[in-house]
């Protein structure tokens, strides 16, 4: 693969990427709509994925805070057609990486040292690259441990990414601007948080000494003396990582004790600690050889105030679609429904919220839920594809919902995509 001396960071560079990104994204309409003409009929697929291609491709190169809006856009099955999101998921894994030189050049500034006068070996070559960083192996009185390093100028990079992405996010993922700027502020604000390895290490440590005793997950011990503001140092974790673990044969009872595992982590942080682990990647889990969970990466943590987190978990209470002056003020408060709507309006997306809800609370309504269930996927997946063609929800000018519950939301469908793909069947009482 190969290695960069340095990162694209100025805005001209950065900013001409995204022209000849959406160039491309032009002239395979083009071709698209050329072979229409033709053929009168065209792929839709094919379209896509060349699409998802030529995105792909730049944002790879370009790391930083438009290939993590990337990757938090491919989670949303939404948002994305199949295609799009098959690639961005590539994308956790492969960033190229940055050169041995500039990695020592880190080191020095921060520890005053280059890396192998710390340990006793360290990999010249980054074993593992991410979206903000990379990590390479070291070993250290026969302890083998991960260390990950934050590319340097990432932290400047982000707002102007975010800005960038925007008329791309708006276009490709029908979004509606009012809608973006709502999602963007809470996103800015935990992606900034990301850029800080000093918060990270605290709230790795933080959260994982507060949820270790549940079943069945384990965590690295983190190494503060080893860590900066760009450099995080922890124990290596053996095992597969959960994404290539689920293309092979897992047997069901595994399935289901992983699957757990993670249910009972997301539910304890949400619940008992009101901050939580909010990205729920399949990179971010490493399977050991005795199917224990590895959880990784505390990056991106929500913390959930109380209040918000009052109104939120309303959606979860049985008597929250029949109750009526229930459902009103909640879904008031969630801003699903605007005091300026009209009463058609107020219709409109009252019947379309209470489907929402209906559906994504299902696993919630029985003791135990079957996550292989195709049936129900299909139903959220169509339903999804059914609010993204309407036009009613592309016009309305008002957001629906508010920023705080982005991050609850996207935890939620990520956690439920890995239970689909893991075919888990778990206790979901909580
Ligand atoms: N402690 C670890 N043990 C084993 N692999 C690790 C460890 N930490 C990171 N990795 C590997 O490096 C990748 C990137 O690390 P991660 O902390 O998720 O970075 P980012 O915050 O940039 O997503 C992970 O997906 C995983 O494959
Ligand atoms: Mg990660």
């Amino acid at each position: 693969m190969k290695e960069y001396d340095r990162i694209p960071v100025s805005k001209v560079q950065r900013a001409s990427k995204f022209i000849s990104t959406g160039a491309k994204i032009g002239s395979n309409y083009l071709k698209h709509y050329g072979k229409k003409l033709i053929n009168g009929e065209a792929d839709r697929d094919e379209l896509h994925l060349d699409n998802a291609t030529d995105i792909y491709n730049s944002l790879s190169e370009l790391k930083g805070g438009a290939l993590k809006v990337a990757q938090m856009l491919s989670m949303d099955k939404n948002i994305l057609p199949t295609a799009y999101q098959q690639k961005f998921a590539m994308a956790q894994y492969s960033a190229p990486p940055l050169s041995y030189p500039l990695v020592v050049k880190t080191f020095i500034k921060y520890f005053g040292k280059g890396p192998t006068e710390i340990f006793d070996s360290f990999t010249p070559k980054a074993t593992n690259a991410a979206s903000m960083g990379q990590v390479h192996q070291a070993l250290l009185k026969g302890k083998k441990l991960a260390v990950k390093i934050q590319y340097p100028g990432v932290g400047d990079s982000v707002k102007s990414d975010l800005a960038m992405i925007k008329p791309i996010a708006l276009t490709m993922f029908r979004l509606n601007p009012v809608e973006y700027d709502e999602f963007i502020q809470e996103v800015e604000s935990r992606m900034l948080e990301e850029t800080d390895y000093a918060l990270e290490l605290q709230r790795s440590m933080d959260l994982s000494a507060r949820t270790k005793h549940l079943k069945n997950i384990i965590f690295p011990t983190y190494y503060p003396a080893y860590s900066s503001d760009k450099i995080l140092t922890m124990d290596w974790i053996e095992g597969k990582p959960l994404g290539e673990l689920l293309n092979g044969p897992i047997p069901q009872p595994e399935r289901n004790k992983i699957g757990q595992a993670l249910w009972d982590f997301y539910h304890f942080q949400m619940h008992t600690l009101k901050a939580m682990h909010a990205d729920p990647h399949p990179g971010n889990f490493i399977i050991t050889n005795d199917y224990q969970l590895g959880i990784i990466d505390f990056g991106c943590v929500k913390v959930i105030p109380e209040e918000f987190y009052k109104i939120y978990f309303q959606l979860l209470e049985v008597d929250v679609l029949t109750n009526l002056e229930k459902r009103e003020k909640t879904f008031r408060d969630l801003r699903f429904i605007h005091p300026q709507d009209t009463k058609k309006e107020e219709e409109f997306f009252t019947a379309i919220f209470m489907k929402l809800v209906e559906l994504l609370g299902r696993p919630f309504q029985s003791e135990t839920f079957d996550f292989a269930d195709d049936a129900y996927f299909n139903e959220l997946y169509s339903f999804g594809e059914k609010l993204s063609t309407m036009k009613e929800l592309r016009e309305s000018k008002r957001a629906r919902g508010v920023g705080e519950a982005v991050y609850l939301n996207r935890t939620y469908f990520g956690l439920y995509t890995i239970l689909h793909d893991l075919k888990a069947k778990i206790n979901t009482t909580w």
